[in-house]
């Protein structure tokens, strides 16, 4: 009997709740931390809330300052950017995703699961 409740709790504690969900407004995006881990968390216009890497995989600069017009993320440096709908970069000149976090919206709340889930970076 212990021993299941143990596996149970485990398994439920894979997210991580870190805020409310009326804290974010549809094509708006705010970073937030799971886990000692800097996240994006965005909810691109049409979408639904999703959760990536909070820090430019280009030079692992937060992404705090970045812009985002409700779709598209970009980073203020040297301008990569990304569609928030997927993690997919929007354009030139880099190839180069944002990791994605399961997330999920339960009772107002905004659940972030970082179990396995590491930032990218580009070759340099
Ligand atoms: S540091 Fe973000 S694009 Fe270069």
């Amino acid at each position: 009997m212990e021993l299941f409740q143990f596996e149970t709790i485990a398994r439920s504690g894979m997210f991580n709740r870190v805020c409310k969900a009326e804290t974010i407004a549809e094509g708006g995006f705010r970073l937030v931390i799971a886990d000692a881990q800097l996240i994006v968390l965005a909810w691109p216009e049409n979408g639904e809330i999703k959760a990536f890497q909070g820090v430019c995989p280009h030079a692992n600069i937060p992404l705090e300052e970045a812009d985002f017009d409700g779709t598209v993320l970009t980073c203020p440096k040297h301008f990569w950017n990304w569609d928030l709908n997927t993690g997919q970069p929007a354009g030139e000149p880099h190839e180069c995703a944002l990791a994605e976090y399961p997330v999920k919206v339960e009772d107002g709340v905004v659940y972030i699961d970082t179990e396995g889930v590491t930032p990218l970076f580009a070759d340099q």
